[in-house]
C-alpha cells in the first residue's frame, strides 16, 4: 500500500496551492492587470489536468471503489476547461468577467478539496509506492514540456493571439 505523504501527492498539492494563490491575485487585480496572471493560471491548470488525466486517473478508473469519485473529478476538470475558454472569449474587460471567474474559482477550490480529502487518501489502498514514484517522475517531465510548449506558443503571450489566415487553414 502506498503512503499518503508520497512525493506525487505533494507535487499535486503544491500545484493546487499555486493555483489558489493565482486565483486570489486575479480576483484582486484591475481589469487591465488580470490578463497576464490569468494566462499563467490557464497554462498551469491545463498542465495539471493533463498530468492527472494522463498518469493518475486512468489507473483509478478501473477500480470499482474509485470509479464514481474519478468520474466526478473528470467532470469538474471539463467544467473548469469550459470556463477557462469562456473567460478568454468574453474578453478581460467584460462586465460579467469577474462573475464568471468566481464560478471557476469556486469550482477549482471545491475540486481541490475533493481530491485532497477523498481521492488522494482513498486511492493509496489500491496503488503501490512504485506506481506513485513512476507517476511523480513522469509528471515532472510532462509539466515541464507542457509549460515550455505553452510559453513558446503565441497564445501564451497576452495580446498576441490572432486568427489564422485562410492560407494557414487551407494551404
Ligand atoms: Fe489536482
Ligand atoms: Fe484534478
Amino acid at each position: 500500500m502506498a503512503q499518503q505523504s508520497h512525493q506525487f501527492f505533494e507535487l499535486l498539492k503544491n500545484d493546487h496551492r499555486r493555483a489558489e494563490q493565482l486565483m486570489q491575485q486575479i480576483s484582486a487585480a484591475s481589469r487591465e492587470q488580470r490578463q497576464e496572471p490569468f494566462i499563467t493560471l490557464r497554462n498551469e491548470l491545463q498542465a495539471h489536468f493533463q498530468i492527472e488525466e494522463k498518469f493518475f486517473y486512468p489507473k483509478l478508473l478501473p477500480i470499482q471503489d474509485m470509479k464514481a469519485l474519478v468520474e466526478d473529478a473528470l467532470d469538474e476538470h471539463q467544467e473548469a476547461k469550459d470556463l477557462l475558454l469562456q473567460l478568454e472569449k468574453i474578453g478581460f474587460g467584460a462586465e460579467d468577467w469577474q462573475e464568471t471567474f468566481s464560478k471557476l474559482e469556486d469550482g477549482i477550490r471545491h475540486h481541490h478539496e475533493d481530491e485532497e480529502q477523498e481521492i488522494f487518501p482513498k486511492c493509496t489502498q489500491f496503488l503501490k509506492d512504485q506506481d506513485l514514484t513512476d507517476m511523480a517522475r513522469k509528471s515532472v517531465q510532462e509539466k515541464e514540456h507542457f509549460l515550455t510548449r505553452a510559453a513558446k506558443s503565441s497564445s501564451a503571450r497576452p495580446g498576441a493571439r490572432r486568427k489564422p489566415t485562410r492560407k494557414e487553414i487551407h494551404p
